[in-house]
């Protein structure tokens, strides 16, 4: 990394599933001006081309070779695989399942790496997932670990797939939540996990609003000099 790379600012906000990171992630570089990385969307895409394939989601080889292949594209709000958009296919249910899945081969993530650093661009950069704080940008000014307790998070979901014409159901969606949040903790690759030099913001009881807000005052906190 150059000298220059390194003195661009990156915001890490790590968390678990449906925590209202990515709306919090955005509103804080859209805030900032920054530029935004949802790291989710590169395994949701991976977890996609698996699926469609038809290949093993949890054999390292077969999903870093489908990886290899594919040509993954962010462009304004559309998210491109192949030059399709699928932007609204990677938030399906059952591409989560499979992106956390392919989250766990260490392979998948080590190849991913690279592609996740090319975001890092003036004037800085907000990046949301689970690993962004503690090993792709070890180096951010400001870490958060935004969290909610299961239950919200289950409704937040709720809410959002019904909004966008998917079918939902409260109680699978919960189990589907713990499900992942415990195969995104125990994985022995790059494990969701709160790093001690991460703020917790917990959203449970805040409204966006407020959490956006939280983060923007810890930003401001830790660059004032
Ligand atoms: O943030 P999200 O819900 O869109 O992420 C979907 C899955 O991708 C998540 O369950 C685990 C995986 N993931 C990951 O392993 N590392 C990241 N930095 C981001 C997502």
């Amino acid at each position: 990394m150059t000298d220059n790379v390194k003195a661009i600012p990156v915001i890490a906000i790590d968390g678990p599933s449906a925590s209202g990171k990515g709306t919090v992630a955005q509103a804080v570089a859209g805030s900032l001006g920054f530029h935004y990385l949802d790291s989710g969307a590169l395994y949701r895409i991976v977890g996609l081309a698996v699926v469609r394939a038809r290949g093993n989601l949890e054999n390292e080889s077969e999903v870093l070779s489908i990886l290899l292949k594919i040509n993954i594209k962010f462009q304004r709000d559309q998210v491109l695989l192949d030059g399709a958009d699928v932007a609204e296919t990677i938030r399906a249910e059952p591409i989560s399942a499979a992106a956390s899945k392919v989250g766990a081969l260490a392979q998948v993530r080590a190849a991913l790496l690279a592609r996740q650093h090319e975001f890092r661009q003036a004037p800085g950069l907000v990046a949301d997932g689970r690993d962004m704080g503690s090993v792709v940008f070890p180096d951010s000014v400001l870490k958060i670990y935004l969290t909610a307790s299961a239950e919200a998070r289950a409704e937040r979901r709720y809410k959002q797939l019904i909004g966008k014409g998917f079918d939902a159901n409260m109680a699978a969606l919960l189990q589907e939540i713990k499900l992942r949040d415990q195969r995104d903790s125990e994985r022995a690759a790059a494990p969701l996990q709160k790093y001690t030099d991460a703020f917790e913001v917990d959203t449970t009881r805040l409204t966006v609003a407020q959490s956006i807000a939280s983060v923007l005052d810890y930003y401001h906190r830790v660059t004032v000099n």
